[in-house]
Parts: C-alpha cells; structure tokens; sequence
C-alpha cells in the first residue's frame, strides 16, 4: 500500500531543512545553499550534510542524515546525479517529506529510468519530489530561500513558478529591479513528480499570495492543468508564458481538426477558456504581474482616459479597443464630471483633454472628480511632459492620486512620456513601488490585464452541458471496426454513429453495382451525390472518388463508371466497398467541427467555417471540453462563420441551437468513449432556424 502523501504546505513552510551535499567550498552550489537558507532567516533547524562533517556557516555539519535527531520536512540534495539515489534512500530512512533536487543529470539528458526509479521510491516511503534540475524554492510564508539564486530576495505577494532554472533565477534578479515582492518562487525542473498543478493548488489557497505568474514550456498532465487553472483564475490572477511549439501530431495527416489544431492554438484557446491571462513575453508578464498584484478590481466596464495631449489620448483610445476596455461616453455624467476642472478649450469627450496648460493641480482635480463618480469604474492618466507643467510636483501628485485611487478601491493607472525630468519622476516611483509607466501601451495592456480577470471572475460559473450517449451502441459498431482491423470508419458506419447521437446525415445507399447505382438513385430523387466507399480510401476527392448534382440516370451511370475507373487507376490496391448514394442537401452556411483526443490536453473541439479550404481559411476556434453551452457560443462567436449564421446579405438566421447541440455532442463522443480518436463533420450544413443541420461528410478515427 502506498504511504498518505504529505501536506503541500510542508513544502512550502518546512519546519527543520537538511542539505544533502552541503559543501564546505564557497563555490559550489551545496555552500550556495546553506548560505541562503542561514541568511534569509529561516527560523527553523537547518542540518547540512557533509561525509567530512565539521562546521559550516556556523552550523553543525552531520557526516549522515541518520545523526540527525529529527524528521526533516525538506530535504535539499545537491549531490552528483550518481549519487542522488543513495541520498533519496537516507531521506525515506528519516522521513522526511519532500525532496527538492538540484542536481543535474536525469530526464532531461535521457536518464528517464533512473529519474522513474527515483520518484516511485519516494512514493513508496511517503515522499515527494520537486525536480531534479532545479535552482530550488523560496518561500514567503516559510521564510525560507532554500535556492541557490540571489541572497536576498524581497517577500511579497507574487508567485511565481517555472520550469527554466536559468530564467527563474533571471527573473528573481528583475524583481528586484522592479520592486516585486515575492511570496515563492518555484523551480520545477523536470517535474518527474511535483508539478505546476500540484504548487497552484497551494497557491491558491495561500492568502499571501496575490498573483501567480508561470513560466512553461511543456506541459505533462494538461487536464489536470486546465482543472486547475479554471479554479485558480477565479480567485487570483494566473500571468502565464509558455515558450515552445511542439510539432503537430502525426494525426495531422487524417484529419482537418488534427492539422488545425497545433499545440501553440490549442494552448492559447485554452488559457482563454481557463481564465489565465497568456502574456507574448517577459515585459508584459512583469507588468501586468506588478500591476495587478496591487491594484484593486474595478467594480464595473467604464473606463476614462484624463490626458493633456491630443495624441496619447488618441494611442490610447485605439489600444482601449484593442485590449477589450470600455471607454465610458455618457455626456452629461462626463459633463458634470469634468465641466469645473477641465478648460473651455479642453474636451469633456472621453479621452478628457485638460490641454497642454494643465499643471499637476489640474490633474489632481480632475483625478478627483473621476474618483467621487459612481459611473466611473476606472481610469487612466496620461502625462506628455509640457514646459508649463509644474515637473517638481509630477511625483508627489502621481503618488497621491495613486494612493487615494487605493484607498477607495477604484484602479487607477499612470503614463508619464518625456524628458529627463519626467524620467526621473518615474524612477523615483517606481523605486516606492508606486505604478506607473512611459509607454502608452504597456499601461492599457495592464488595465485590458486586469479587466479579463476582472470578466472572469465576475462571470458566474456555468453548468456543463449534459449529454447522455447512447454508448453500449456506439460500442457495437466501433467493436466491428475493430474486428476488421481498421482504425478509421467507412462512410456508412460513421453515418449508422451519428445516427445513434442524433446527428443528421443525408439520406444514403450502398451501391455495389451500376444497376443498384442507378436504382438507389431513383429511390432518393435527383440530384444525387456518388462517393467512393473504401477502408484504403480517406481522402476520397484525392483519387476521384466523389460525383456532385447527378440530375439523372445517364449522369449517375458516367459518375459511377468515372468513380471506379480513377480510384482504381490512382489507388489499384484499394479493396473497394461500393459507391453510396445519397441524397444532394439543399445549400446552407457549410461548417467544421471537430472533436479530438488531444496526447496532453484530452478531448478538445474545433469549430469554424466549413469546406475544403478550412486549412487556408484557418477561421477556427479550439476549446477544451467538457463545455457549457454559453463557451460553444462563445467559441463560435469568435469565427467569421457566425456572421453566416446570424444571416448575411438578407438570408435568414440558421439553426444555431442545431450547430450548438453538435458541438457538445461531439465532444462527448470523444470525452465519453475513449477508443475515438478524431471525430470530424465537415461540412456540417445548417439551415434556417428551426430546420437543422446535415452533417456532409463526417470522419471518425479510432485510437490504434
Ligand atoms: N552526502 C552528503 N554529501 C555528499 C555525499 C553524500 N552522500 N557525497 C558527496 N557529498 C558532498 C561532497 O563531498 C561535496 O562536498 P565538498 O565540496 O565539501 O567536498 C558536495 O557533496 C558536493 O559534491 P560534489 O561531488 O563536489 O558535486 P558538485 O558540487 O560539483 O556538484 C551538483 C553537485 C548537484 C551541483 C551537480 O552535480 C549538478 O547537478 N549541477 C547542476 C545543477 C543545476 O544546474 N541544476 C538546475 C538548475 S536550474
């Protein structure tokens, strides 16, 4: 029986450390160590561990980890890979909980057994592992720095964990610059066991912590990632940056969805869905992180821009768009507002021009004004540095306004743009910690930040949507495909399935002669549509397998010889079923959905604009499922195919509750039964409101 896992929190605030490896040379990691875990104040008993014993940075070196008297909560072990094994066997003799492992040397230069065994022996003696090939963990609450990055390291409330030890370590020394307090920072390395799921959920919990910010590169367990993620992002913000675009799946070939469906889109879609606030790269992760671990949430959409140049105020709008910020445009409130602090020659238009003439005092009036409003929820202020402009007074009125902004919990945001005087000003907050910024850009980046968080929290929860398969007769007929040795079904069969969900297809037969071609043909009244129906053949308009708008019996004849006579030329080894028959649908706004089981991430769905040319188009968006029906429509209302639903150039509106039930339906077929790979419907047709969808042609791939 496996031993109970320890608490997490152990981790996080240990109650004695011992090193393994604890050097007694200034310059190797294992000195590194236990000189930060002494200097940084931890309060509890550090044991460093050394064969040659003796006395280390005033403290007892132990020549074993079985002389010590005592359990340790963590354990640091900064020996040679080598011998990492014989150090995780002395931790499980001394119960001890956690093991952080710096040493170098395992799955991420192919030594994946040995990293297996390391981790499964520590399961086994109720252990856990962060690592190997990390730089360490530091820790707010546990006034611990048990890393071998800079000494000190200023507590705060922001979080931050990664997966690159030399970035991490990077990313300790700019939070330094930019006076970041932080509450951890969490290398993970390989995360052979502990992982980012694993240090959020303590995270989340943990009341010092304000925000999470993650530096990732690959992810191992993506549901639970995404499970997770969905809980966290509601509580605090979650900043992430992931680097790395891993190659498509070798499934790309068989399917549309596999080719669109790159890992980078995928991930970008999901992070939307959970929350997660992605950032492109460093500097918005740092700005964003500064600014939101302080500033308080807005309590609603309108935004005011109060500026004394024409231009930033223009920058400024056009990012407001960009980043999804509302741009409060009630006049008489703006009126009443701004009126008595605001110039004749001024604009009461949001952005509010206080003109070139304005000096600090303006701007505090102003600012003033905007904070007593009960219509306004949150603003931003933007400074062009002018010669009238009292500079001496810029800093103590930026400070001031950002403190009374505080105090009553509305968010307000500084730019200060200009010369050396106004450097200077920004410099000289920034070191306070006092936000502001020099780029018009960056600032509305921070506030659009924290408006997606603020939408995200403020959105109630939705239900997932329920769908009940019938999954004892999807099985029936997958069993058959099995039995033939395929892992792909043939059109009839992909048809007998979507029947079974409540997916409708074309009325359709299985011609196996001229005679029945044409037979078929007169049963389902003209126009008919003639496709090819082989295991060896996917892409069936490749090789000639498919005949449109056969409008009688002369022309299904041409089409069912001309059919056979180039799938036989281009495939000649092709076991040939028949050719179906099947109804020619009347026209409709065509689309794609498709459903999929991704390595990393389990079932995930696309859905866009239908047709052959989907992989050019690229007019796709991906979710994570399970869905709620308000994500699906979200997620369709991201493509330009729901204009073509809605209706353009007269037509009517389609049947979106129709394409709606199919993406959940989807879904769950991939989410519910395991054996489908890839299932995809394109074109899905979709009629007018009320009158459904067909789905053309629909591909289902079963897992080898
Ligand atoms: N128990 C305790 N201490 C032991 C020991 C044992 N069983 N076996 C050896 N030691 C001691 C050594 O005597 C040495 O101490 P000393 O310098 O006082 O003699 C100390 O442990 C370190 O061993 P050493 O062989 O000198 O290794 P090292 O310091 O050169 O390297 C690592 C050890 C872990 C730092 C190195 O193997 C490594 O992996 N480096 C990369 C780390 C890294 O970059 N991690 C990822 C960061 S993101």
């Amino acid at each position: 029986m496996t031993p109970e896992r320890p608490d997490i929190k152990y981790l996080f605030e240990p109650r004695s450390v011992a090193i393994i490896g604890a050097s007694h040379s200034p310059d190797k990691i294992g000195y590194k160590m236990v000189e930060n875990i002494v200097s940084s104040g931890y309060p509890g008993p550090v044991y460093p561990i050394n064969p040659k014993g003796g006395e280390l940075l005033g403290r007892k070196v132990y020549a074993a980890l079985a002389e010590v008297k005592d359990e340790p909560d963590l354990v640091c072990i900064v020996v040679p890979a080598r011998l990492v094994m014989g150090a995780v066997q002395e931790c499980a003799t001394a119960q001890a909980k956690f093991l952080a492992v710096i040493s170098s040397g395992f799955s991420e230069v192919g030594n994946i057994e040995e990293e297996r065994k390391m981790v499964s022996f520590a399961h086994e003696h109720g252990m856990r592992v962060l690592g190997p090939n990390i730089f360490g963990i530091f820790s707010g609450p546990g006034r611990i720095n048990a890393t071998f990055g800079p000494k000190d390291i200023s507590a705060g409330k922001v979080a931050i964990i990664t997966q690159s030890g030399a970035l991490g370590i990077a990313m300790i020394g700019r939070t330094a610059v930019e006076k970041i307090g932080l509450s951890a920072m969490v290398s993970v390395g390989n995360k052979s066991d502990l992982d980012e799921s694993d240090l959020l959920e303590y995270l989340i919990r943990h009341s010092g912590t304000a925000i999470v910010m993650m530096y990732v590169e690959g992810i191992k367990d993506g549901e639970r990632f995404i499970r997770v993620l969905k809980e966290a992002a509601r509580k605090k913000p979650v900043v992430i940056i992931k680097a790395g675009r891993s190659r498509r799946g070798a499934i790309a070939a068989a399917s549309h969805t596999g080719s669109l469906a790159g890992a980078d889109n995928v991930f970008d879609a999901i992070m939307k869905q959970c929350g997660v606030l992605r950032a492109e790269n460093l500097e918005d992760a740092f700005s964003w992180t500064r600014f939101l671990a302080d500033s308080p949430m807005p309590s609603g959409e309108n935004a005011v821009i109060v500026t004394n140049g024409g231009g930033i105020g223009v920058m400024a709008t056009d990012a407001c768009e960009k980043f999804g910020i509302n741009l409060y445009d009630d006049a008489s409130v703006m009126r009443e507002t701004f009126g008595k602090v605001t110039p004749d020659f001024g604009s009461l238009k949001n952005p509010v021009d206080l003109t070139g003439q304005a000096r600090a005092s303006h701007y505090t009036a102003a600012l003033e004004s905007a904070l007593a409003s009960p219509s306004i929820q949150a603003v931003m202020s933007l400074y062009c540095e002018t010669a009238v402009f009292d500079s001496e007074n810029l800093a103590a009125m930026i400070e001031q306004s950002v403190k009374e902004y505080a105090d009553r919990q509305k968010p307000l945001i500084f730019t200060a743009f200009g010369g050396a005087k106004t450097e200077a000003a920004i410099d000289a907050l920034r070191q306070k910690g006092v936000p502001v910024f020099s780029d018009v850009y960056e600032a509305v980046s921070c506030l659009g930040a924290l408006y997606s968080h603020y939408r995200h929290c403020s959105s109630p929860p939705e239900p997932i949507a329920e769908i009940s398969l019938d999954l004892a007769r999807m099985e029936q007929i997958l069993q058959k495909v099995r039995q033939d040795r395929r892992t792909f079904l043939l059109a009839p069969e992909a048809k007998e399935l979507m029947a079974v969900v409540g997916i409708a297809t074309p009325a359709s037969r299985l011609a196996r002669s001229l005679d029945e071609a044409v037979k078929f043909a007169d049963e389902l009244k003209y126009p008919v549509v003639m496709k090819i129906v082989s295991k060896d053949i996917i892409h069936k308009s490749d090789v000639g397998g498919v005949a449109l708008d056969l409008l009688n019996p002369g022309e299904v004849i041409d089409a069912y010889q001309a059919i056979l006579q180039s799938c036989r030329s281009l495939k000649p080894d092709a076991v040939i079923a028949g050719v179906e028959i099947s109804e020619q649908v009347r026209p409709g706004a065509e689309l794609i959905i498709g459903a999929r089981r991704d390595k990393i991430y389990g079932p995930i769905i696309v859905f866009g604009l239908g047709g052959k040319y989907v992989e050019v188009l690229k007019d796709v968006s991906f979710r994570a499922a399970p869905l709620s029906r308000k994500e699906v429509m979200r997620m369709i209302e991201e493509t330009r195919a729901y204009s073509l639903l809605l209706g353009v150039r007269g037509e009517k509106r389609k049947d979106m509750d129709r394409v709606v039930e199919t993406v959940l339906k989807l879904g769950a077929m991939v989410a519910q039964c395991p054996s489908i790979s890839d299932l995809e419907i394109n074109p899905l047709v979709v009629f007018e409101y009320g009158q459904g969808a067909t789905a053309l042609d629909v591909r289902v791939l079963l897992n080898p």
